[in-house]
């Protein structure tokens, strides 16, 4: 199935990687297979700027089954088939191509593949991937891999979301809806340590961790009325949404600001999610709509981002949050864990 000429060269003491693959749409359960004999790397074919890293611990995130699960046309055309998911790791670097500097072999790193390297090399979920200097950062010794795994997507992603788009200033109220997950557990402590206020939305058993990691006032959407809740906290100048709420966005004059604005992440490839951010962002208020402005923003994972990210991590004590830890061999595990919608913090796989 593989080039045996890939397939059989041997690279220090890897003959072949092990990786997690797929070739058709579907559910984890159904398309994902693993299989050892997968082409490995080799060290004469090392590029400009290209590192490889023995994987150690690999985050898995939404994105990574929500692209299995739309596996066709656009995509297929990027991507050939067999895809090894995952963009998220920590590792030890095991060598480094020409030009690059900063790193050296045995040095641990965490970082995200970026998309073209993705497509080219495939995803993180194998024991060994060739990645860019660009991406990869050096884990601080006080940070294990499984922590350091959830940075690249769940971590920079609310580092974005709160610097860069909203440029959050001391003393600013913040809604955090979804506070309990991978993003925005890493969302409570980071705004709390930008100074802002922050208020939480959990479900009950969820509402002590977000106290924990620093939200102020804590909702349960559970069992109490939301937005009266906000409206009583508010007003409010940023909603960071991670569930899609279209509800909470209508409602949005009785707890925001005027100038307040709500930034949702919740992508989807699918119409119903296309549909209803066009109706957040056009339909005016006289039909339903809200005055306050809503942007959607896809993570850039820049390497500006991945630095100020990194040293802010280490300056303020941010911690990962992990649901829960899967062998390599119980992968399926955690992707059926990550699609449940219900992981308080992060899924990790381990690899080694
Ligand atoms: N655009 C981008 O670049 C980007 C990047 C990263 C993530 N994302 C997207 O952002 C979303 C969040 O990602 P994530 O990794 O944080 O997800 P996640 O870890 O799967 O989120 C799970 C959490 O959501 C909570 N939850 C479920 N329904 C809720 C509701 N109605 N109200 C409040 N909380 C609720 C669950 O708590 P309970 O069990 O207590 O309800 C659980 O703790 C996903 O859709 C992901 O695809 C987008």
């Amino acid at each position: 199935m593989y080039p045996m000429s890939l397939a059989s060269e041997r690279y220090g003491n890897t003959l072949t990687r092990k990786a997690w693959v797929y070739s058709s749409p579907g559910e984890p359960q159904n398309v994902l297979r693993l299989v050892n004999g997968f082409p490995g790397f080799r060290i004469e074919q090392l590029k400009p700027g290209d590192v490889i890293v023995d994987i150690e611990a690999v985050s898995i995130n939404p994105v990574d089954y929500k692209l299995m699960r739309t596996y066709q046309l656009v995509h297929k055309a990027m991507q050939k088939p067999p895809v090894i998911p995952g963009f998220d790791f920590a590792g030890k670097v095991v060598s480094t191509g020409p030009s690059v500097t900063g790193l050296k072999a045995g040095d641990r790193v965490w970082g995200k593949q970026s998309l073209s390297l993705q497509k080219n090399r495939g995803g993180t979920l194998t024991n060994q991937i060739c990645s860019n200097v660009k991406c990869l950062h050096i884990i601080p010794d006080s940070i294990n891999f499984n922590d350091a795994a959830a940075f690249g997507t769940a971590g920079v992603t609310a580092w974005e979301g709160l610097v860069e788009h909203m440029k959050i200033k001391p003393g600013q109220k913040v809604v955090i809806v979804g506070a309990s997950g991978g993003v925005g557990t890493f969302a409570i402590q980071i705004a709390k340590a930008l100074g802002a206020e922050v208020t939480s939305i959990s479900s009950t058993k969820n509402i002590q961790l977000c106290k924990s990691l620093g939200a102020f006032h804590t909702i349960d959407y559970k069992s109490e009325d939301v937005v009266a809740k906000l409206a009583e906290t508010g007003p409010y100048d940023f909603v960071f949404d991670l569930i899609n709420d279209n509800g909470l966005y209508r409602a949005s004059s009785k707890f925001m600001k005027r100038e307040g604005s709500f930034f949702g992440i919740a992508s989807d490839i699918s119409l119903s999610y296309i549909g209803s951010v066009m109706s957040r962002k056009m339909r005016p208020k006289i039909f339903g709509g809200s005055s306050n402005a809503y942007h959607d923003f896809l993570e850039q994972a820049t390497p500006e981002a991945i630095k100020n990210f990194s040293n802010f991590v280490a300056k303020n004590k941010v911690e990962t949050v992990i649901d829960s830890v899967y062998n390599f061999d119980h992968a399926l595990d955690a992707f059926e864990r990550v699609a449940s919608h219900r992981s308080q913090g992060n899924v990790i796989v381990t690899v080694n």
